[in-house]
């Protein structure tokens, strides 16, 4: 078999090195080299299956330190994951559609396809044909050539027979190629979109019209795959929950749903053992043109008949406490100070008693108010957990509560939602709307409620 280590197409030095991986993928071309060499009772059926289920990922975290792989974004879906992003797409592939993945990685997502592809009178036939039908791109050549040999074996354990033509192994499955999807996404169209792009955080560019700081490169990706596909084609995504329901993510999500229909949202959770970070599974198809109806809703879109008439947000005015306290300067009027190590929870508390004042240059609250922990995570006993404050002082209120001041004055307003916010509805509402370790204030704002 050929030496693929030249397949040199493209260059990005900004790019950080998998140069530690190198070794794992020349023993994944050994193995291919050893299948393709041996009668098929020589051949560890379990060394295969290994190497065409999660042996690449658990190879790359042995090898490659944490941090390049996080800058890198590079965190492959397992085999289930795999199965269940490419589901509404099978038909497609049955068919014949070309499919892409364009941050390939070593290929979990184009092998999860080519399990549905068929297999021809020989290898050659087999690899050409899936060859036509898969397209993939990565900015590192070591994940490259690893999806082309494990793209091999798979045909190879699927049944495909006869010699391997004495070509480099490079030359196979062209459409898939060593390249910066976000320089060059229309490297090549087709019409089904399979991706589960880089995590990795950075710089929004200087034209972005819906964030500037820092973002998700993943919202970067889903961009470019709406903005630069053929009409009608279709995306299913694997991506991160803070897209579906961050607050700082909605000009992005109406962007989105500007350029394409949003089919399906379905929650998965936690990414695997390792990666704790919770996803999301989308499904859309392009536009022709782009949608005037918009919708950053993401968190409810498979429920519209049931939303509730009222939300927290029609009786209350909702935001987040501004104090930081290592940040702001001592300087202002002196007031009472509150952060949530010394508020009891769901306890009424009269701020005129025997809190200590501090002073900050920053909003102050009027009690009557109810706070709540913005710490919180899917699975906590209490998503949402509250403190009434009541007193005549104005208060500071640190960053990691929620201010919830009642419109109408009333403390038997902010009694009567925090009755509500221990409840069960409550907890199974959070825990769909919102999987991040913080709640937001959009989400409070959202919460269903009827005042009674
Ligand atoms: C989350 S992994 C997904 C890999 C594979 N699709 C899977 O699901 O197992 C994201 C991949 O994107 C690649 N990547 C990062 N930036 C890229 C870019 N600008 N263009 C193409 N690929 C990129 C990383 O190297 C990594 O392999």
């Amino acid at each position: 078999m050929g030496n693929m280590k030249n397949d040199k197409t493209f260059v990005n030095p900004s790019v950080t090195s998998m140069d530690q991986y190198a070794p794992y993928v020349d023993a994944l071309e050994e193995l291919t080299v050893k299948v393709i060499l041996s009668s098929p009772t020589g051949i560890c059926s379990s060394e295969i299956e290994l190497a065409l289920d999660g042996q690449p990922m658990q190879a790359l975290r042995e090898r490659v330190p944490i941090s390049t792989l996080k800058n890198s974004g590079a965190f492959f879906t397992h085999h289930t994951l795999s199965d269940k992003l490419i589901e509404p797409i099978i038909a497609d592939i049955k068919e014949g559609i070309p499919v892409k993945d364009p941050a390939c990685g070593t290929g979990n997502l184009l092998l999860a396809c080519a399990r549905h592809l068929p297999i021809m009178s020989d290898i050659n036939d087999t690899v050409t044909a899936w060859g036509n039908q898969l397209y993939g791109h990565d900015i590192h050549p070591e994940f490259i050539r690893a999806t082309k040999i494990r793209l091999l074996l798979l045909a190879i354990e699927r049944g495909a027979k006869g010699p391997i033509p004495d070509t480099d192994i490079s030359e196979f499955f062209p459409h898939i190629q060593e390249s910066d999807y976000l320089v060059d996404p229309s490297l090549s169209k087709v019409n089904c979109i399979v991706v589960n792009p880089p995590y990795s955080i950075v710089q929004a560019p200087a034209q972005c019209s819906w964030a500037s700081g820092i973002i998700s490169n993943a919202s970067l990706f889903m961009e470019k795959c709406v903005t630069t596909s053929d009409p009608n084609t279709k995306i299913v995504a694997l991506l991160p929950d803070v897209l579906r329901t961050g607050s700082r993510y909605s000009k992005w999500r109406e962007m989105i749903s500007k350029h394409a229909i949003i089919e399906s949202i379905k929650i998965i959770g936690q990414f695997d053992k390792l990666t704790d970070i919770d996803v999301f599974l989308l499904r859309m198809t392009a536009m022709a043109l782009p949608n005037k109806k918009t919708n950053d809703h993401w968190w409810n879109l498979n429920e519209k008949a049931a939303l509730p008439k009222k939300v927290v947000k029609d009786y209350f005015n909702v935001n987040v406490g501004p104090v930081v306290p290592h940040r702001d300067p001592d300087k202002g009027t002196w007031y009472p100070f509150i952060h949530a190590k010394i508020l009891t929870p769901w306890d009424t508390v009269n701020i005129d008693t025997k809190f200590k004042k501090k002073r900050y240059p920053v909003t102050t609250f009027k009690p009557p108010f109810m706070v709540v922990r913005r710490t919180s995570r899917p699975g906590d006993k209490y998503r949402a957990t509250g403190t009434i404050i009541t007193g005549k002082k104005r208060v500071y209120v640190e960053n990691h509560l929620i201010v919830i001041k009642p419109i109408s004055g009333k403390v038997s307003d902010c009694k009567q939602l925090l009755s509500y916010l221990k409840s069960d509805a409550v907890n199974k509402w959070l825990d769909k709307r919102i999987r991040c370790r913080h709640l937001t204030v959009g989400a409070v704002k959202n919460i269903p409620w009827i005042k009674s």
